[in-house]
């Protein structure tokens, strides 16, 4: 008969590693957001931008609305000199709601998910689960920035550009 046994020391350790395992693919954007390229647009030039004041545009289509704001310290995929730049769909991942910009971070008036813009739009209170889909930017040696990509899907949307 084939008995197997394991020591205290191995199902322990055997259970951090599973557990440190599945909390990384878990919450790591990468893992379930992918990059979409979509058509380069031009939002602003960096001269134009003070910290805290958003700049709403609409990306990958005319139906998204987004937000780019200058948070004055670096942030996660931020452009510009101070690598503070970032951009994000408008749109609460819980139920659509249009978001605000409030205090370095995103807020949802419908049921007050807030997500964080420095942190590759982490959602971190509410009933949100899951994080804004942040928009990628490039700037030229002119300071023109421009969206590029999505990486994430637009609230409510099975592809993140409506078909015509
Ligand atoms: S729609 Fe934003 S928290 Fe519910």
């Amino acid at each position: 008969m084939l008995q197997t046994t394991m020591s205290r020391r191995t199902f322990v350790g055997g259970s951090v590693v599973l557990g440190a395992l599945l909390t990384s693919v878990r919450f790591s954007k990468a893992f379930v957001a992918p990059s979409l390229s979509y058509k380069r647009k031009r939002i602003a030039n960096i001269r134009d931008l003070k910290n805290h004041k958003p700049v709403m545009f609409n990306y990958p289509d005319k139906d998204s609305p987004a937000m780019l704001v200058k948070l004055g310290r670096p942030a996660i995929g931020g452009v510009g000199p101070g690598k503070d730049i970032v951009a994000f769909s408008a749109l609460c991942t819980h139920q659509g709601c249009p978001l605000n910009y409030s205090k370095v971070r995103f807020v949802c008036k419908c049921h007050y998910s807030m997500f964080d813009p420095a942190k590759n739009g982490q959602t971190y209170q509410g009933h949100a689960s899951e994080w804004l889909p942040q928009i990628r930017l490039s700037v030229d040696s002119r300071g023109n920035i421009y969206a590029e990509a999505v990486e994430g899907l637009v609230w409510g949307r099975v592809i993140n550009i409506l078909p015509k």
